[in-house]
C-alpha cells in the first residue's frame, strides 16, 4: 500500500505550508472571507470570532488556522480533540491564554462531549469553572479567562453537536481543489524543493492528486526522487507518469485503497448496497478512514453512491474497471 502519499509528513509538510494569505492558493471564497475578517478584528483592535474549518484531510485546514494566527499577529496553542480526556486538561490551556491567541482545536469532532460542555462558556463568555477540593468540601469557582479565538478543525462537520457549532462565529467547508489550482500550487512547492517542472509536468501531477494539496506535494516528492536519479532534476509529463506508475496512482488519480474499495464493491458484493463495517473488513482498511479519507472523493468523483442502504458502485466505477454495469 502506498499510504504515506495519503499521510502527512510533518517536517515536509512544514516545509512546503504556506504562511501568508497570498501564498495560500484556492479557496478563494473562504480566504477573502476571512481576510476580512481578520481585517475588521484588526481594525477594531478586537479578538478574531471563532473559527470553524471542515472538510477531507490534507485541504489545507491546519495550513489556514496557522495564517490566521500570523495575521492577527497572535500566539497559537495546538491540540487535537482526541487527546483532550478530561474538563481539566483544558483549564490549563485556557488560563495560559493571552487576549487574541488563538486554540486550535484539530478533529475537534472527537472530543469528549464533556469536554465540549466546558468549552461552550469559554468560547462564549470567556469563562471557565474550576473544581477546587474534593469530596464535602468540592467547590466550583468560575475563572476569567483572556478573550481567545478557538480554531476548530473537523473531517467530518456532520459528527459536531448542533450547540458546538452554532458557537463559532465563521463557519468554513473546504472544498477539494481543482487541477490547475493544484497546478499552480505545485510549481511554488517544486520551488522550494529545487527541482525543475515543466507546465506539463505539474498538469500531469496536479490531475492526478485527488483534488487534494498534501496528495500534490507528496507525488510531486516521489517525481522528484525519480528525476533526480533519471532525468537530472527535471521533470517533464513523461517523467511524472513514469514515476506515478511505479506508485500504482492511475490516469484518473486514484490510488491503490481506492481501487480496491471499488473492486471490492462490485466483486464481492455485486455492486451493493454495501454496509460501511462489511467493506472495511473486505478492503482492510479502518471504517472511519473510509469514511473520512477514500469516500469523499470517490463520490464527489462519481464512482460511488452513498444510500441509507449501503455503499453503491456507480455505471462509472464499473467502466473503470472495463466491466458491463449491470442494468446495461
Ligand atoms: N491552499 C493551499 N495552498 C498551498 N499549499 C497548501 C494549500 N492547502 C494545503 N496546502 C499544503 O498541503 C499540506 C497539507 O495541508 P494541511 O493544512 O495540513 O491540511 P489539513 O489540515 O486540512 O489536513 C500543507 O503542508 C501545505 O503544504
Ligand atoms: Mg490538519
Amino acid at each position: 500500500m502506498n499510504n504515506d502519499i495519503i499521510t502527512p509528513d510533518r517536517e515536509f509538510e512544514q516545509k512546503l505550508r504556506p504562511s501568508r494569505f497570498a501564498d495560500f492558493t484556492g479557496q478563494d471564497k473562504i480566504r477573502e472571507r476571512l481576510e476580512l475578517f481578520v481585517q475588521a478584528a484588526k481594525e477594531r483592535d478586537d479578538v478574531l470570532d471563532h473559527v470553524l474549518l471542515s472538510g477531507p484531510p490534507g485541504l489545507g485546514k491546519t495550513t489556514l488556522s496557522y495564517i490566521l494566527a500570523e495575521a492577527m499577529d497572535a500566539n497559537i496553542k495546538c491540540t487535537s480533540g482526541p487527546v483532550i480526556d478530561k474538563p481539566g486538561d483544558l483549564a490549563g490551556l485556557l488560563t495560559s491564554l493571552e487576549r487574541g491567541d488563538v486554540l486550535f482545536i484539530d478533529e475537534i469532532h472527537r472530543m469528549q462531549r464533556s469536554v465540549e460542555e466546558y468549552l461552550y462558556s469559554a468560547m462564549e463568555d470567556f469563562v471557565i469553572d474550576i473544581v477546587i477540593d474534593q469530596g464535602p468540601n468540592a467547590r466550583s469557582v468560575r475563572l476569567n479567562i483572556q478573550p481567545f479565538t478557538l480554531i476548530g478543525a473537523t473531517t467530518r462537520a456532520g459528527m459536531l453537536s448542533a450547540p458546538m457549532r452554532s458557537r463559532f462565529g465563521l463557519v468554513n467547508r473546504l472544498d477539494y481543489y481543482d487541477a490547475a489550482t493544484l497546478k499552480i500550487i505545485l510549481k511554488r512547492s517544486a520551488k522550494i524543493l529545487n527541482v525543475d517542472i515543466n507546465e506539463d509536468g505539474a498538469m500531469e501531477i496536479a490531475s492526478r492528486s485527488r483534488g487534494t494539496p498534501r496528495i500534490a506535494n507528496n507525488l510531486l516528492r516521489r517525481a522528484r526522487d525519480y528525476a533526480q536519479v533519471k532525468a537530472d532534476n527535471h521533470i517533464t509529463r513523461e517523467l511524472a507518469d513514469k514515476a506515478l506508475s511505479l506508485l500504482d496512482i492511475d490516469g484518473d488519480g486514484l490510488e491503490e485503497m481506492d481501487k480496491r474499495i471499488l473492486s471490492c464493491i462490485i466483486e464481492k458484493f455485486s455492486g451493493g448496497p454495501v454496509g460501511l463495517n462489511s467493506l472495511s473488513v473486505s478492503v482492510g482498511e479502518e471504517a472511519d478512514t473510509i469514511e473520512e479519507v477514500y469516500e469523499p472523493y470517490l463520490i464527489q468523483e462519481g464512482y460511488l453512491q452513498r444510500t441509507a442502504q449501503g455503499r453503491v458502485a456507480t455505471t462509472l466505477a464499473y467502466r473503470k474497471f472495463g466491466l458491463v454495469p449491470p442494468s446495461a
